[in-house]
């Protein structure tokens, strides 16, 4: 069994991005591998948040994981702030990560650009997320594309970590979708679907009502010409469109190419929108229970536990490497 291990910010609504970049695969690999999902709330902090919203869109993150058909019989979902050992380890690994490295993260570089005043925290960012990983010595790490980049840094690190202070760290590999991967802006192809994006036209929220969906997908940025043919290169609005059809309904990108030959793109985009719709209306009826009973709190209680018990043997384990006093003596 392998250890898999992935986390989401609750910085705003989860979007269909999430859902098919990172999340599909985190309900996939539940089945046959001892799994770790977090909601990364120290991660959100690196940008400012008001601590109402912070705390609301925490709780829904994680009600969201579990309406997604992620079962925490089966995967350990948990709060990052709720395990100690996380900023412990992210800070230990601040003292092991050069400067240079961090300034060449892109995700760094697109959130600080154009600002007179940027955190230290979202410069350090990816130091946080090697101990998230290294922590639990995952093997796996389920992301969308724009995470590769972080990950190698993971692995620089605890191949500089085992290095120095002895064999300690599993080298983690990143597990990416071969379609979704990247799942682009409504109106715009050349930008990530993102929740933070101030238009919010361009992209679909999980919690977003189906008819709101419909209009969306409705509006979305066409390519010239009326032919439903995957050409990311030629016709990149098209081919995002087809990415998110072919998870949705199940369907393979040549099946779709036959299905709307010589139909235009009408057709396609009404019945992108219900298949689109009939897989995130089923979620938000979980969703609606789930926030309703509350009992997403002692699901991330038996998490947290679980998930601590893992990360304080591990910090032991690194602080005694690393020559810190036991304080046990
Ligand atoms: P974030 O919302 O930035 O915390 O991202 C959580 C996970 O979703 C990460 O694995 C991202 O790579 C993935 N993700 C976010 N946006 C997209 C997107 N537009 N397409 C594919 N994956 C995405
Ligand atoms: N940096 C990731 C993002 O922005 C979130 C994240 C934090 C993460 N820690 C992680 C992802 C550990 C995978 C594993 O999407």
């Amino acid at each position: 069994m392998k250890k898999v291990l992935s986390g989401i910010q609750p910085s705003g609504q989860l979007t269909l991005g999430n859902y098919i970049g990172a999340m599909q695969n985190f309900i996939k690999l539940q089945h046959t591998e001892e799994c770790y999902f977090m909601v990364v709330d120290l991660h959100a902090v690196t940008v400012p948040q008001e601590p109402g919203a912070l705390r609301e869109q925490t709780e829904s993150v994680a009600a969201l994981f579990i309406a997604a058909g992620i079962d925490p019989a089966k995967a350990n979902v948990f709060v990052q702030s709720h395990v100690r050992a996380h900023a412990e380890l992210g800070w230990l690994f601040t003292t092991l990560t050069n400067m240079g490295e961090l300034e060449r993260m892109t995700q760094f570089k697109d959130k600080s650009s154009g600002k007179d005043s940027v955190g230290a925290g979202l410069f350090v960012y990816p130091a946080l997320m090697a101990a998230d990983i290294l922590i639990y010595n995952a093997d796996l790490v389920p992301v969308g594309d724009d995470q590769k980049q972080h990950l190698e840094l993971t692995r620089d690190l605890a191949h500089r970590f085992n290095q120095r202070f002895g064999s300690t760290f599993t080298i983690p590999e990143p597990f990416i979708p071969k379609v979704g991967a990247r799942v682009m802006s409504l109106d715009n192809a050349s930008k990530k679907m993102s929740k933070s994006n101030p238009n919010v036209g361009s992209f679909i929220a999980l919690l977003d009502p189906p008819d709101v969906i419909r209009k969306k997908i409705s509006r979305a940025t066409t390519d010239s010409g009326r032919e439903v043919k995957y050409d990311p290169a030629n016709k990149p609005e098209i081919s995002n469109l087809m990415g998110i059809y072919s998870h949705c309904a199940g369907m393979s990108l040549d099946e779709i190419e036959a299905k709307y030959d010589g139909q235009g793109y009408g057709p396609f985009k009404k019945d992108l929108a219900e298949h689109v719709v009939a897989v995130i209306e089923p979620i938000q009826t979980r969703y609606n229970e789930i926030r309703r009973t509350g009992e997403i709190h002692d699901i991330l209680k038996q998490g947290a536990e679980r998930a601590s018990l893992i990360a304080e043997k591990t910090i032991a384990e690194v602080k005694e490497k690393m020559g810190f006093l036991n304080p046990r003596g």
